[in-house]
C-alpha cells in the first residue's frame, strides 16, 4: 500500500460528537494499522468556549478511543499516538493560536508536511472556518475535508462551493460522505461489475423495485442543535442514502478513477425525477419536542420514507424506496432489490402466494461487517412439487479475514491524505440532488407522530410502498 506523505491533520470540531465517536478512534486505528504517514501530527481545534489544553485533549481522545475504538488505547501504540496530539482554539477573529500550533507541529516533523483540515463542524460554521484558513495562510499546501450535509438546499450548496473555491481549488476539496467509505458499499461495485452473475438482470426488465433502508435505534444523542436545523431528510437521505442509490443505479464506469466513477454517479443524480411531496412520509417520534435543545413546536422530521425514480433507460418506472429515522425498532443498513415474479402457473400457486412474491429478491446488508443474500423459491423435499422460500448467503465474516478492514471514515481520511477523490462526492452531483429535492423542501408534507421503538408512522409507511412491503421487519435469518 502507498503510504501518504507526512501530514499535519487539523480537526475542527475536535470536542464534538463526530470526533468522539468516529474521527479520533478512527485516526488511532489507522495509526495502529500502520496506514498513517511516517510523520504525522493531529491538532484538535474547537471554538474558544470549548477550548482544551494539550493534556486535556489527550485525555479526551483517550476516553473516546476507549469508548468507541476497535482497540484499547494502551501500550506503545497509544503512547506514540498520544504524542502526536495537540490542541488550539479556532477563533476566526484570532487565528494566532491555531497558526502557532500548526507551525509547531510542522517544525516537530521537519521538512514540508502537507496539511489536511477536517471540518467536523455544523454547516453554519463552514464559511467562517474556510475564511480563516484563507486569510491566515493556513490553506497553503493544504486539502480540506468538508462534512455533510453540503448546504441545506441548491442555493446554499452553490454558495458554499463558491466560498470553498475562493480558498481551495477543486483538486483539494474532499466532500465526505462516510457511507461511501464502507467496505460493503464499495463491495457493491465488485458485486455488480466484477461478476457476470447479476449485472444482466440489474435493470427495469428484471427488477420490480428497490429499497434502501437505514432505520436507527439511536435517538438524538445530545445533538439537538445540529439535528433541529437538519432533520432526517438532510441528515440521511440527500446525503448517505442517495449516495448509496448512486452506486446501486449507476452504469459501469470506464475505470474506478475519480472522474469516471463520479461522472457515472452524477448522471444518476441528474436523471432523478423531482421528489413529489405526496410520495413522502415525514414522522416525528413521540417525546422529540421534550428533548433538551428541541423547540416545543419543532417541525423537524426524525423519520422519513419516500419514493424516488431514476428516469433513464435502465430504471425508468422502477420505484426506489428510501427510509430512515431515529428511535426505530432496529438498527439496519440494507438494500433490497425485488425481482419480478415469473409465471408460477406450473406450481401450486394457491398456497402462500403473497409470501412467494416477497421471497424473490437480492438483499445487501451494508452494516459492518455486512452480508449479501439471494432469496428464492426451492422445492420442498417430498413427493409433490411444493415451493418454499430459501436463501443463499455470503457473509463477510465467514469468507474473509477482516483484519485489514477499515471503517468508512478511516478509509476516507486515508484517501484524502493520498489525494484520491474517487469516494468523495462532487458538487455537480450534489446540486442535482438538491434540484430533485426542491419541490419537497418547498412543500413538506405534514408530520405524523410515531412511537419510539416502532417502525415509524403507520399505516402511512406501508401505504407508501404498497403493493410491495418493507422487507426489514421480517428479515433476520440472514443476519445470524
Ligand atoms: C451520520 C448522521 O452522518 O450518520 C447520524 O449524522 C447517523 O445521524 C449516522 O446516526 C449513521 O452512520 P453510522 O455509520 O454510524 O451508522
Amino acid at each position: 500500500m502507498t503510504r501518504p506523505d507526512d501530514h499535519v491533520i487539523v480537526l475542527f470540531g475536535a470536542t464534538g460528537d463526530l470526533a468522539k465517536r468516529k474521527l479520533l478512534p478512527g485516526l488511532f486505528h489507522l495509526a495502529g494499522a500502520g496506514l498513517l504517514p511516517d510523520g504525522y501530527r493531529i491538532v484538535g481545534s474547537a471554538p474558544a468556549r470549548h477550548t482544551l489544553d494539550d493534556a486535556a485533549f489527550r485525555e479526551h481522545t483517550h476516553d473516546a478511543v476507549a469508548a468507541y475504538g476497535s482497540s484499547e488505547p494502551s501500550g506503545l501504540a497509544w503512547q506514540t499516538f498520544e504524542h502526536s496530539l495537540s490542541f488550539a482554539a479556532a477563533d476566526p477573529q484570532d487565528p494566532g493560536p491555531l497558526l502557532a500550533a500548526v507551525r509547531a507541529a510542522e517544525d516537530s516533523l521537519g521538512g514540508r508536511p502537507r496539511r489536511l483540515f477536517h471540518l467536523a463542524v455544523p454547516p453554519s460554521a463552514f464559511r467562517s472556518v474556510i475564511g480563516m484558513l484563507g486569510d491566515s495562510g493556513l490553506a497553503e499546501n493544504a486539502k480540506v475535508i468538508v462534512e455533510k450535509p453540503f448546504g441545506t438546499d441548491l442555493a446554499s450548496a452553490r454558495t458554499l462551493d463558491e466560498t470553498i473555491h475562493a480558498v481551495f481549488d477543486e483538486s483539494r476539496v474532499f466532500r465526505i460522505d462516510h457511507f461511501l467509505g464502507k467496505e460493503s458499499v464499495d463491495n457493491i461495485l465488485a458485486l455488480r461489475f466484477a461478476n457476470g452473475l447479476l449485472e444482466p438482470i440489474w435493470n427495469r426488465d428484471h427488477i420490480s423495485h428497490v429499497q434502501i433502508d437505514v432505520p436507527e435505534t439511536l435517538g438524538l444523542e445530545g445533538r439537538a442543535r445540529f439535528y433541529e436545523g437538519t432533520g432526517a431528510f438532510r441528515d440521511m437521505i440527500v446525503t448517505h442514502l442517495i449516495q448509496v442509490l448512486g452506486i446501486v443505479a449507476m452504469e459501469p464506469p470506464v475505470s474506478l478513477a475519480a472522474q469516471p466513477l463520479r461522472d457515472e454517479k452524477a448522471k444518476v443524480f441528474e436523471a432523478l425525477r423531482p421528489i413529489e411531496p405526496e410520495h413522502v412520509v415525514r414522522g416525528q417520534y413521540d417525546g422529540y419536542r421534550e428533548e433538551p435543545g428541541v423547540a416545543p413546536d419543532s417541525e423537524t422530521e426524525t423519520f422519513i420514507a419516500l419514493r424516488l425514480e431514476v428516469d433513464n433507460w435502465r430504471w425508468a418506472g422502477i420505484p426506489f424506496y428510501l427510509r430512515s429515522g431515529k428511535n426505530l425498532a432496529q438498527h439496519r443498513e440494507v438494500i433490497t432489490l425485488g425481482l419480478r415474479e415469473p409465471p408460477l402457473r406450473m406450481f401450486r400457486t394457491d398456497l402462500h402466494r403473497r409470501e412467494w412474491n416477497r421471497s424473490n429478491k437480492i438483499v445487501i446488508d451494508f452494516g459492518d461487517p455486512g452480508w449479501i443474500a439471494a432469496r428464492f423459491l426451492a422445492k420442498e423435499p417430498g413427493p409433490t412439487m411444493r415451493l418454499a422460500p430459501a436463501t443463499m448467503t455470503f457473509r463477510y465474516t465467514d469468507s474473509f479475514c477482516r483484519e485489514y478492514g477499515l471503517e468508512g471514515y478511516e478509509r476516507l481520511i486515508l484517501d484524502a491524505m493520498l489525494g484520491d477523490q474517487s469516494l468523495f462526492t462532487r458538487a455537480d452531483g450534489i446540486e442535482h440532488i438538491w434540484e430533485a429535492s426542491a419541490l419537497l423542501l418547498e412543500n413538506p408534507p405534514s408530520l405524523h407522530p410515531y412511537a419510539p421503538g416502532s417502525w415509524g408512522p403507520e399505516p402511512a409507511v406501508s401505504d407508501l410502498i404498497a403493493p410491495h412491503h418493507w422487507y426489514l421487519p421480517d428479515a433476520g435469518e440472514e443476519a445470524v
